[in-house]
């Protein structure tokens, strides 16, 4: 079987995960270049190893740029420590507000907790990037190559994770405001109360996307290996705790050749995994690619990636 349904014009947000060195980030660029045929598509790494560039013999960076010899595709990479960075420095007054109005922290120890990382801040500012992107509105799909599924799990929970933090903030603060309001006689909102609420807002707009099936999709890529099945079955098992659903799966690295012997006992070894695969996916729309004799490389090996994802 071929991907199926990633030409609606509904969905915009197509993200590919899983276990390390299954291929993710080959079918990534590989279905970024076959969607770049009918849509103008931008590639988004969020993997800080610059795979994306790797594969495509192109430097990528935290810039937009326009992909050599492919009309309708660019590509950024969007890494969380950076987007961290940018995010404490848009707001680091706004927290350091927070905490002076809402601890007993002096200025030392307020620098101190700052320097330390608010759970899941770091990915919620890359997804807050990519989301930007989307309601920008200057692509109709969007890409998304991640690093190994812990780091897709990080990404898909950071809105959960920075939320209790928020919830955490704005208790503080309601005590902040309440003793105000026992002073003064009453409390005007101020920047800390406001980035609270777009902090807020942000995770609201991340959870709608990622929870809608018709404007993003999951992608697990897996091998016909036991542990890359266990850890598939733990990934897709958590999606589905965040309200995400996945509707079709990669199976990467399927040996077709019978030529010699070793050829022949590997694909005899991995045939019990896919049927493994095969009867707990049944539902899901299963798509093989066979192991390639080289490495996905350049824009050649990666047309040719494409044509299994796409064509068959
Ligand atoms: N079907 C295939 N046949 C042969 N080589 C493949 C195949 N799929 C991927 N590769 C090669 O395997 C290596 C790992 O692939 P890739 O980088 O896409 O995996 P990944 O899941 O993104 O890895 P990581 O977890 O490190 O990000 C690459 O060298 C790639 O060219
Ligand atoms: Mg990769």
């Amino acid at each position: 079987m071929a991907l199926t349904g990633l030409g609606n014009s509904d969905l915009k947000l197509i993200i590919f995960g899983g276990k390390g060195g299954v291929g993710k980030t080959s079918c990534a660029v590989a279905t970024a270049l076959a969607l770049s045929e009918n849509f103008k598509t931008l590639l988004i790494s969020t993997d800080p190893a610059h795979s994306v560039s790797d594969c495509l013999g192109q430097q990528i960076g935290y810039k937009v740029v326009q992909i050599d010899g492919v009309f309708n595709l660019a590509a950024i990479e969007v890494i969380a420590d950076e987007a961290l960075s940018v995010f404490k420095e848009a707001h680091q007054s706004e927290l350091k507000k927070l905490l002076a109005t809402s601890t007993n922290l002096d200025n030392e120890d307020i620098n101190e907790m700052l320097s330390l990382s608010i759970p899941g801040i770091d990915e919620i500012m890359s997804f807050k990037t990519i989301i930007d992107f989307i309601e920008e509105g200057q692509y109709d799909k969007y890409v998304v190559d991640t690093a190994p599924t812990g780091h897709a799990l990080r990404l898909i929970s950071s809105p959960k994770m920075l939320d209790a933090w928020i919830k955490v903030a704005a208790k503080m603060r309601w005590k902040y405001r309440y003793l105000i309001t026992s002073f003064a006689g009453s409390y005007k909102q101020d920047e800390v109360d406001a980035f609270l609420l777009s902090l807020k807002k942000t995770v609201k707009r991340i959870e709608n996307l990622l929870q809608d099936n018709a404007k993003c999709e999951f992608i697990p890529v897996c091998i016909p290996e036991a542990m890359a099945i266990s850890e598939t079955i733990r990934l897709i098992a958590d999606l589905e705790d965040f309200k995400i659903k996945a509707r079709q799966i990669i199976v990467n690295h399927v040996n077709v050749s019978e030529d010699c012997v070793f050829c022949k006992r590997r694909k005899a070894g991995q045939a019990k995994y896919i049927q493994q695969i095969n009867e707990i996916y049944s539902e899901l729309n299963r798509v093989e690619i066979p192991e390639f004799a080289e490495e996905i490389q350049g824009l050649e090996p990666l047309k040719n990636l494409r044509k299994y994802l796409f064509e068959n």
